[in-house]
């Protein structure tokens, strides 16, 4: 009997909840206790970049698609019945998209990942991440056959180094490099055409570009459009984050995704996505080509904020993305602070560890069409007003 059915409470019966009492308790002393909170202020943390979540085109694409029949719910995996029109069309005009061979959809970003990390590298293969790589990585690489290392967050010259010591030792295994095109946390982009030439010579590079996808690139293609289309390159673009929608896409050569689609337990065990994403996803893909004045807008976001805050606080560095994380350091100096934020109406948030490493918490400043120019100098007002001498 494991140790939480063992521990009794003072009338007899077993406690089973205690283990977890404990440390949500423990949680509460570190002052590290999360919550759920309802939406409030203006949006300046969600990853609704280019503002599609709320917009009339995909309102209207899924208002059509219901009516013209398409059901809500797959109904079943996606190698039996769950195998839609719709996923089939999106999945086609997403490879065309993006510039790749094929495309495999999934229901989310985190699963994606996890389901790559976990089917293609193989036992005898280095998996080689940036430090900074999303928790889904670090857990598909924890969970995967390959061996696992780390390199310093954006040193190219270290996974170099990493990748001469473990052929050295005698490895003849491929190496997959997991990297983000734009880091979640941080908003810096990585070192994309050198990591592909190592790729070159060793093996592969993974690309999630989450934070990427409907914002940089032709047509909002990603950060790595321009290695989309080789053997030894997959991309992985999210449906939730500038595309509005939810799910995401693995993109690369044809025989990568006919061998997830035979291998990969996250896509073969489970119900497909529902059609209606895959309409949604569809449609954003239009409006990223039809609608380009939403990444100027975006980019104007970024300007304008990127100067007032130089102005008014040039202490702090700022990443020159749409992902601006403002460093306080101190975890509750930095809650203090997007608490006090928040009190003025903007929904800014803090991260702070496990999330980003200690010492390094931050407020991560997202910027997104959702407010307006006038509001992006507002906050750079408001931060100027209320940022911390330390
Ligand atoms: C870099 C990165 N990859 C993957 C994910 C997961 O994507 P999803 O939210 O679609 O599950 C996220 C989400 O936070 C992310 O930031």
């Amino acid at each position: 009997m494991s140790d939480h059915l063992r521990r009794e409470d003072s009338d007899g019966t077993a406690d089973r909840l205690s283990v977890f009492r404990e440390q949500l308790d423990g949680l509460t002393r570190q002052t590290r206790r999360r919550s759920l909170v309802a939406r409030a202020g203006i949006d300046f943390s969600s990853n609704d970049y280019i503002g599609l979540a709320g917009s009339e085109r995909l309102a209207d694409a899924l208002r059509d698609a219901l009516n013209n029949g398409v059901p809500v719910g797959a109904a079943g995996s996606r190698l039996l019945r769950g195998h839609t029109d719709p996923h089939a069309a999106f999945e086609d005009k997403a490879a065309r998209f993006f510039g790749t061979e094929a495309a495999l959809g999934f229901g989310g970003g985190y699963v994606a990942n996890f389901a790559v990390i976990t089917t293609l590298p193989q036992r005898g293969d280095l998996l080689l991440m940036d430090a900074l790589s999303h928790a889904s990585t670090h857990e598909g690489a924890r969970a995967g056959r390959a061996e696992v290392q780390l390199f310093r967050h954006g040193d190219v010259d270290h996974a170099r180094d990493l990748i001469q010591a473990w052929r050295r030792a005698g490895n003849t295994g491929a190496v997959w490099i997991a990297v983000e095109s734009l880091y979640s946390m941080d908003g810096d982009a990585a070192p994309l055409d050198q990591l592909a030439e190592l790729a070159d010579q060793h093996g592969f590079l993974l690309v999630d570009e989450a934070h990427a996808t409907g914002v940089y690139g032709p047509d909002g293609r990603g950060l790595a459009h321009h290695l989309e289309g080789r053997e030894n390159v997959l991309t992985l673009h999210t449906l939730g984050k500038a595309l509005g929608g939810s799910g995401a896409l693995v993109c690369g050569a044809k025989c990568l995704i006919d061998f997830m689609i035979n291998r990969c337990r996250p896509f073969i065990f489970a119900t497909a996505p529902s059609p209606l994403m895959a309409v949604a996803g569809s449609e954003a893909l239009d409006i990223l080509r039809d609608e380009p004045w939403r990444r100027d807008a975006l980019r104007d976001h970024v300007t304008v904020f990127g100067a007032e805050l130089s102005r008014r606080l040039p202490q702090l560095s700022v990443s020159g993305s749409q992902i601006v994380p403002l460093i306080v350091g101190p975890e509750s100096a930095t809650m203090d602070l997007a608490a006090r934020i928040q009190q003025r109406g903007f929904d800014v948030r803090g991260i702070r560890p496990p999330t980003v490493p200690e010492g390094t918490s931050r407020l991560r400043v997202s910027l997104t069409l959702n407010a307006t120019p006038a509001d992006v100098i507002r906050l750079a007002e408001t931060l100027e007003q209320l940022w911390p001498d330390l």
